[in-house]
């Protein structure tokens, strides 16, 4: 399908735009099914978004107990002594949705998921890593890796990971029928998730992740950690592969750290050094793609209509 951008004003316009779209997906989805399988997203970007979808289902334009949701990632090694104690870490992203989507609604959603970073224990993983290097891998070409646990590996708890952390997150949306609608932002570098630079497309399923260097000083120079020893340096995250399975996937973007990748991503080749370059291989294959910009991302964009035309990219002006 061809690719659709759309250019808003600025950050409430864009949440609009992009929560007006969603809006019409699930209930569209609602009439032809029991329930609406939604994949959703952290970082500052959807909060608008949110917003508005909290108001719609508040209000009765459509029935939020119907809808089941995945998340895209969650830090592995947050500050806290124990499982319970990381979750309910501010920073963590089950807390996120709590207080930025899940919490405000009236009718809570059937059910909502989001993998189990924090019940890895981030001391023991880096032992059982550094103990037994034969059952582990690191694929990727820039700092942020995807540790690939090898199948029945020595470590027990390496097998666990793999086993009930990676396979059973990926299971669990298997059994949900798949993501209908995939909300994302755009990370440093043009990550998505977790999905960092440099780590491959293939078989990028549902991946634990060392982070990039760049994203962990990003999480800092955002405030959400006082110093990069704070911060986390793992993940679990959706892959590329994973996250552009679903039948739509809505990209939103603002602000002038987005105008590179999210312009590489749609003029240049799709490579793995700018995971959301993979949107283009999706909407090859037939998925539905729609970036959703301010004016100060899609500058960029509305001055290569020209490129973007030739690549049957289609963009409107909105702002
Ligand atoms: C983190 C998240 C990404 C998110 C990115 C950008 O890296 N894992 O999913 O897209 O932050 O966040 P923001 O929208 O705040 O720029």
């Amino acid at each position: 399908m061809p690719i659709q951008v759309l250019v808003t004003r600025d950050f409430d316009h864009m949440s609009e735009v992009a929560a007006e779209i969603a809006k019409k997906l699930i209930k569209q989805t609602l009439r032809s099914k029991d329930n609406c399988v939604l994949g959703l997203a952290t970082g500052n970007s959807p909060t608008g978004v949110y917003k508005h979808l909290i108001r719609a289902a508040n209000t009765g334009q459509f029935d939020s107990k119907r809808i089941r949701s995945f998340n895209l990632d969650e830090y592995v090694g947050l500050p806290g002594a124990n499982e319970q104690e990381r979750v309910m870490h501010p920073e963590s992203y089950c807390y996120f949705m709590i207080q930025e989507f899940f919490g405000p609604l009236t009718d809570k959603f059937a059910e909502t998921h989001l993998p189990s970073g924090c019940l890895i224990d981030q001391q023991r993983l880096v032992r059982e890593l550094k103990t037994y290097t034969q059952d582990w891998r690191e694929l990727g070409t820039d700092s942020g890796r995807s540790i690939a646990i090898k199948a029945e590996p020595t470590s027990e708890y390496l097998g666990w990971v793999r086993n009930a952390i990676l396979k059973g997150y990926a299971r669990r949306i298997k059994k949900a029928g798949g993501i209908d609608l995939q909300i994302i932002g755009v990370g440093g570098r043009g990550h998505v998730g977790f999905h960092e630079s440099g780590i491959p497309f293939k078989g990028s399923n549902v991946m634990l992740v060392k982070l990039d260097d760049d994203t962990v000083s990003n999480a800092v120079a955002d405030g959400h950690f006082s110093s990069e020893k704070e911060s986390p340096w793992y993940a679990i995250t959706m892959g590329a592969e994973l996250i552009y399975k679903a039948k739509t996937v809505l990209l939103l973007a603002s602000g002038k750290r987005k105008i590179e990748p999210v312009a590489e991503s749609l003029l240049n080749e799709p490579t793995p050094d700018l995971p959301i370059s993979y949107g283009q291989t999706y909407a090859q294959k037939g998925g539905n793609l729609i970036y959703v910009v301010d004016k100060i991302v899609g500058q960029k964009l509305l001055q290569s209509k020209t490129a973007l035309r030739q690549k049957s990219i289609k963009i409107k002006d909105l702002s």
